[in-house]
């Protein structure tokens, strides 16, 4: 996996990075002139840049010993870069829409043993729980303050606590919800401000601008859109430079790579967060046509992709993976993660647990090399199989691609 290119970043942290005014093509270029490469896989091509070696930066003091899992990548350039974990951690799970959950104890230990390993980018959103998961990102996350980033979003109008299915970006209403989030997260400063969904009512110039607002006043500092177009992209980074969009992608649904939204990120150096990067899961190989989804709290049930024939259908994707994986000692959600980390150096996914023995699964993604032919090999396989069911229902679907 080329992942295992490592520069020594130790002086070109991002805020190195924004003194200089130097992008982050500007960064690889000077890094590898410099001879800042300290060990260079096989095939640095494409994904040198943002992977450095974090151990004296995010993780100093909270007693790092999985040095190879504190491996960084960049979201992000110039003023808007933003160092995380090669890896981070998706909390939706811990409260919401992932069936029954352990207990708020159980999960703040952990988050504390996701930081222990060295992931410093933790991902919430308001409309999570509603607001519950925000409450426990904060609880959890208080002690490493400074240290690791939560990332949440605005933009699903939540009214008493509930959510109404509209979406509400009006200005007044993203200040609102920031002000309240910082309360909830416990922090002076959100680290990365997402706009959950496109609210067709406001101008996407109009939200740009509010955020820029509210980076000025240092109450956010870096912001980010979720399934937006890429000409949305465009108007939004031209108001204030975006850190990171957040999409689906994992090897079931590659939408971005044929809309122009990975090609925009590219070219203006965003950096691009996957969510559900297991299919909500399923990549992982523990969902069947028998599996139950909580009736109360499981989005899965009302998506296409979860129908019982859709299940049985799609299962042969998962079985592409786990016969990849076989000879490689790698489980599917490693196969899965790995094909996204190698995919681009800009790539940070995101997925999701309740348990430690999938978390210390998932991280350890970036221990396995395979090289490019392999991963295209097994990108063909995969996209042999037609993916039954699509992953949106119509109302779901008539919230993204503004
Ligand atoms: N921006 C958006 O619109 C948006 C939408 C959805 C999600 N998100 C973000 O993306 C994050 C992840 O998304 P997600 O939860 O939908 O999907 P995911 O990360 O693809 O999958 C999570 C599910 O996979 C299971 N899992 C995790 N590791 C596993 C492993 N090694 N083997 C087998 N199963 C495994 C988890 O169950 P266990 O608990 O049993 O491990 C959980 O139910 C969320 O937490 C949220 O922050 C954003």
């Amino acid at each position: 996996m080329k992942n295992r290119t490592y520069i020594n970043n130790s002086s070109d942290t991002a805020n190195g990075d924004k003194k200089h005014g130097m992008d982050r093509r500007g960064f690889i270029k000077t890094a590898i002139t410099a001879g800042a490469v300290l060990t260079v896989g096989p095939a640095m091509n494409n994904m040198i840049a943002a992977e450095t070696a974090a151990s004296n930066t995010v993780n100093s003091g909270i007693g790092n010993k999985y040095e190879r899992l504190a491996l960084k990548r960049r979201l992000g350039s110039g003023m808007a870069a933003f160092d995380v974990s090669a890896i981070g951690l998706g909390l939706m799970g811990m409260t919401y829409n992932r069936s029954e959950h352990p207990d708020k104890k159980h999960c703040v230990r952990l988050i504390h043993e996701a930081v222990e390993r060295g992931v410093t980018l933790f991902d919430t959103a308001i409309v999570y729980g509603p607001l519950n998961n925000e409450l426990l990102a904060g609880e959890a996350l208080k002690p490493f303050k400074g240290k690791v980033n939560v990332t949440t979003k605005f933009g699903h109008e939540i009214i008493n606590g509930k959510a109404t299915g509209r979406q509400d970006s009006r200005p007044a209403t993203i200040r609102k919800y920031c002000e309240e989030s910082l309360r909830r997260l416990q922090v002076d400063c959100i680290s990365l401000f997402y706009q959950h969904r496109f609210d067709p009512n406001v101008s996407v110039e109009d939200v740009a601008g509010t955020i820029q607002d509210l980076i000025k006043e240092g109450k956010v500092l870096h912001w980010g859109m979720c399934e937006v177009s890429a000409d949305t992209i465009r108007k939004a980074n031209a108001v204030c430079p975006l850190t990171a969009i957040q999409s689906e992608y994992h090897l079931m649904h590659r939408l971005v790579e044929y809309n122009g939204v990975l090609n925009v990120c590219r070219e203006l150096g965003i950096g691009f967060v996957p969510y559900s990067p297991l299919n909500r899961g399923f990549l992982g190989g523990c969902i069947n046509e028998y599996t139950q989804f909580d009736i109360n709290n499981d989005n899965r049930q009302t998506l296409p992709r979860f129908t019982h024939e859709a299940i049985r259908a799609n299962t042969r994707i998962v079985n592409v993976l786990q016969h990849f994986g076989r000879t490689r000692g790698m489980t599917s959600s490693q196969v899965a993660l790995g094909w996204l980390l190698n995919k681009e150096p800009w790539i940070v996914p995101i997925p999701g647990t309740t348990k430690l023995s999938h978390l210390e699964e998932n991280l350890r993604t970036i221990e396995f090399e395979v090289n490019d032919a392999e991963w295209n090999k097994l990108e063909e396989t995969v996209a042999e199989i037609p993916v039954t069911g699509e992953r949106y229902n119509a109302e779901q679907q008539r919230q993204v691609g503004f």
